[in-house]
């Protein structure tokens, strides 16, 4: 069941604008205040304009500027905006990107709650430690855009209508370059919404059909991605015996969804993303605990990144090619699922032995990185996965954790999650881990032993990736938050890394 793309999506309109602020009519002026009650160069501006109307008001102490303060003030004579609202922006001192994505965050949330039809917002106008104008304009549709997001199309009640409908955000002068970040924040804040939704979405009302359609729709809507779906028969062909294996245990259906997005010299050898696209994960015969199990929903969200970067691929119109594979299943137990110590062929020819039926992502990935590999032979390979508890044990929410076989690969993606704030944290993939994923009786055994398991479940997929420039990001504590959201990361990541790619 397909409930209707971008549900959720906030459909706000942004826009930059030069000029004095403090001259622009508008319903809302947003203007910084740092600790402690220190106008920002804007708000000076704005505070002479109303002959110090502003530092009065600061005076009586109703907000000190700590990051996450608002305060929302109502027609002030000598500013043209209807109402201005005061935002805490912390230090000025170390005022950098965290801090500013914050406070778009806190600006974004007031606003929402108001009447206003539209704001000027002055943050982008802000000295970033580290930034320039351009990251301030992108990152502040990201920031703000991420608050406006609601899922509600499965409540009887929907959220009320928000009556902000459009966001300006102040800059010096036009140019180019805050157009293009401008352009770039919007497709990237569409691509995260997508991945948002079909994450937050149910296993019963997103399946590996509903996703495949997902593919199938984004090439209907635009003319840079091409979809095709392969199902079991044609797996089956193709020797995909790991993947296949996985959803035996189910009555939905495995697909293999291949999309290509070309942006730019379709001939040129792609960059590759494979996302894994679980969409339930009860852990099959080697069954999860109940607690918590509702969250295995979220187990398909490194498809859902594959999509939400399609989107923002094609909104952005990147000049590049790009192949995005997700393989799709649910695992389940039931008569016919993988029995632990079952052993399966993978198209690579390697067998498999099933030790736990739990750690069925890399059974489904291994066989969708030899096709992606066999069929496209990419520049780059990365895969997205909820892939390890471990992960989330090592490294929580705050990080995801990248393996790569190419230093330089995973030194951008590095770069990439610092700039965009979306950040990863590589690990090791030293050859001593593979000893742990030895089987007795086949080549590889799918689990190795209590230690290191986001390192051996990585070392497992480096088995399968050898021809390539590879890397993995294991998302399993970045996907969702613990409040059951999910995040729509790595979208910002990987959109980062692309957009250096396509300069
Ligand atoms: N989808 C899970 C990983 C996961 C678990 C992500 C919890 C986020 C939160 C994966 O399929 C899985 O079950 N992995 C096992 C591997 C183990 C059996 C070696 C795990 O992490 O427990
Ligand atoms: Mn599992
Ligand atoms: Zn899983």
């Amino acid at each position: 069941m397909i409930l209707g793309h971008f549900s959720s999506c906030p459909d706000m309109k942004y826009q930059t604008k030069a000029g004095a602020p403090e001259k622009q009519r508008t319903a809302c002026l947003v203007l910084a205040v740092f600790e402690r009650r220190k106008l920002s160069v804007p708000a000076q501006a704005a505070d002479a304009a109303c002959d110090g109307a502003l530092a009065q008001i600061l005076a009586r102490g109703d907000i000190d500027g700590k990051s996450g303060q608002t305060l929302l003030l109502q027609a002030i004579e000598g500013i043209a905006a209807d109402r201005v609202l005061l935002v805490g922006c912390g230090k000025q001192k170390s005022f950098d990107a965290r801090q500013y994505l914050k406070a778009q965050a806190t600006a974004a949330a007031a606003l929402g709650a108001l009447g206003a039809k539209d704001c000027l917002n002055t943050l982008t106008l802000l000295e970033i430690s580290g930034r320039d104008k351009a990251w301030a304009v992108q990152h502040a549709v990201l920031a703000m855009d991420a608050q406006f997001y609601r899922f509600d199309e499965l409540k009887s009640e929907k959220a009320p209508a928000r009556t902000l409908k459009t966001v300006q955000l102040a800059i010096s002068n036009k140019s180019k370059a805050l157009e293009q970040a401008l352009s770039l924040g919007v497709a990237t804040a569409a691509g995260v919404a997508l991945s948002m939704d079909l994450g937050n979405r149910p296993g019963n009302l997103c399946t590996p059909t509903d996703l495949a359609e997902q593919g199938l729709k984004l090439a209907n809507q635009y003319k840079t991605i091409d979809c095709r779906v392969l199902e079991e028969k044609e797996m089956e062909k193709l020797g995909m015996g790991a993947l296949l294996s996985v959803s035996r245990g189910s009555r939905e259906p495995a697909k293999l969804i291949v999309m290509e997005y070309k942006g730019g010299d379709a001939s040129a050898t792609p960059i590759a993303l494979v996302g894994k696209g679980l969409t339930f994960d009860a852990g099959g015969i080697s069954i999860k605990p109940s607690a918590r199990m509702e969250e295995m929903k979220f187990d398909m969200c490194g498809g859902a990144t594959v999509f939400g970067v399609f989107q923002a691929l094609a909104e952005s119109d990147l000049p590049l090619h790009v192949v995005g594979v997700v393989p799709s299943s649910e695992n389940l137990p039931d008569g016919a699922a993988n029995k632990p110590g079952d052993v399966v062929t993978s198209m690579a020819g390697l067998t498999i032995e099933v030790i736990n039926t739990d750690a069925e992502g890399r059974l489904i990935l291994c066989d969708a990185l030899t096709y992606t590999q066999r069929e496209y032979k990419p520049r780059v390979l990365i895969d997205m996965a909820t892939l390890t508890g471990a992960c989330v044990v090592a490294l929580g929410e705050h990080a995801t954790g990248l393996f790569a076989n190419n230093q330089e690969l995973a030194q951008n993606l590095l770069d990439a999650g610092e700039q965009s704030c979306d950040r990863a944290w590589q690990m090791p993939l030293w050859e001593d881990y593979q000893a742990q994923i030895k089987s007795t009786v086949a080549d590889i055994a799918n689990v190795g032993g209590p230690g290191a398991g986001a390192i051996t479940a990585a070392c497992f997929l480096h088995r399968f990736t050898k021809q390539a420039n590879w890397a993995h990001l294991d998302i399993a504590g970045t996907a969702w938050t613990s409040k059951k959201y999910s995040t729509g990361r790595p979208v910002p990541l990987l959109m980062q890394y692309l957009a250096q790619q396509a300069k």
